[in-house]
């Protein structure tokens, strides 16, 4: 991968990166273009990295289909898939993990805490096998998104990091390649997820800022749920995932919903830009 990246460059090529792990849907396709409309060549990855899952978590029944995913990177014009083995990844003795302090032990990281360490491990390989100019991440993911943008600029990476908008279903449910583990009937409550971000947008339109009084109504909307219960809902500093009381003129915030129906974990956040005078969120 690292040769042919060379020889692009060589030609005065701009490269661009979209990491997956396949199985791939319309929120990794919006990856894609975004790639391709600002960069002469795309390349996705796909691979189901085993450092950032527990033994305890879903890697073994994780969705794979290359078949499938090849099919679709080839009718969206995708100029390279690079799917390596683990064992080419992780050959024994490899050793060298990165880490992005603090944040990576916050929120998602104190629920899976090695998990964080694994994605900025694969993707910082991933920045150097491939040479990309620009990566395209998902917003959907927002602490993984923030950690990746720190760990580029922290590490000095010839890398511009992109953050992309929410890709979501009719009814509001983000898409993600673990919706297909729900049942009929978790996936039809699975909207209130959504609309429980919903009516937080809602609470800060009309200027209710108190935290507590928003989370508690986000929770009222989720109890509506008889197939799952949310694991966490939490309002944080954008910057820091460190939670907040009240949302601030000045300040970046998410709103961050992880909810679980039996062993499915699914995760959707709303992102609140109040640097101005309106809070712009989405
Ligand atoms: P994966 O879950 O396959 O997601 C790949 C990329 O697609 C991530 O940047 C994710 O945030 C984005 N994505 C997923 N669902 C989305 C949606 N509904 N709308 C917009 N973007 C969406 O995230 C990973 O893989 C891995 O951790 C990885 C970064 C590849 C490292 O292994």
């Amino acid at each position: 991968m690292q040769s042919i990246a060379k020889n692009l460059k060589r030609e005065g090529k701009s490269l661009g990166l979209v990491p997956t792990m396949g199985f791939l849907h319309e929120g990794h396709i919006s990856l894609v273009r975004g790639s391709k409309a600002a960069n002469d060549v795309t390349i996705v990855s796909i691979f189901v990295n085993p450092a950032q899952f527990a033994p305890n978590e879903d890697f073994n029944r994780y969705p794979r289909d290359l078949e499938r995913d090849k099919k679709i990177l080839e009718n969206e014009n995708v100029d390279y898939i690079f799917a390596p083995e683990a064992a080419d990844i992780y050959p024994p003795g490899f050793s060298t993990y990165i880490t992005v302090e603090e944040l990576s032990n916050v929120i998602e990281g104190e629920i899976r805490p090695i998990h964080f360490k694994g994605v900025t491990t694969i993707v910082n390989i991933l920045f150097n096998a491939t040479l990309a100019d620009n990566a395209y991440f998902g917003q959907k993911d927002a602490q993984q998104a923030t950690i990746l943008a720190k760990m580029a600029a922290d590490q000095c990476a010839p890398i511009k990091v992109h953050i992309e908008p929410i890709v979501r279903e009719t009814d509001g449910l983000a898409l993600s390649s673990r919706n297909i583990y729900l049942s009929s009937e978790e996936r039809s409550e699975a909207v209130l997820i959504s609309q429980s971000l919903k009516i937080a947008k809602e609470f800060i339109e009309i200027g209710k800022y108190d935290c507590a009084v928003i989370i508690k109504a986000m929770q009222k909307h989720l109890s509506g749920a008889k197939t799952g219960l949310p694991d966490y809902i939490k309002i944080v500093n954008a910057k820091t995932f460190h939670s907040i009381d009240k949302i601030e003129q000045g300040g970046e915030y998410f709103i961050l919903v992880a909810f679980k129906f039996g062993k499915t974990r699914l995760i959707d956040n709303l992102y609140i830009d109040y640097r101005e005078e309106i809070p712009v969120m989405q």
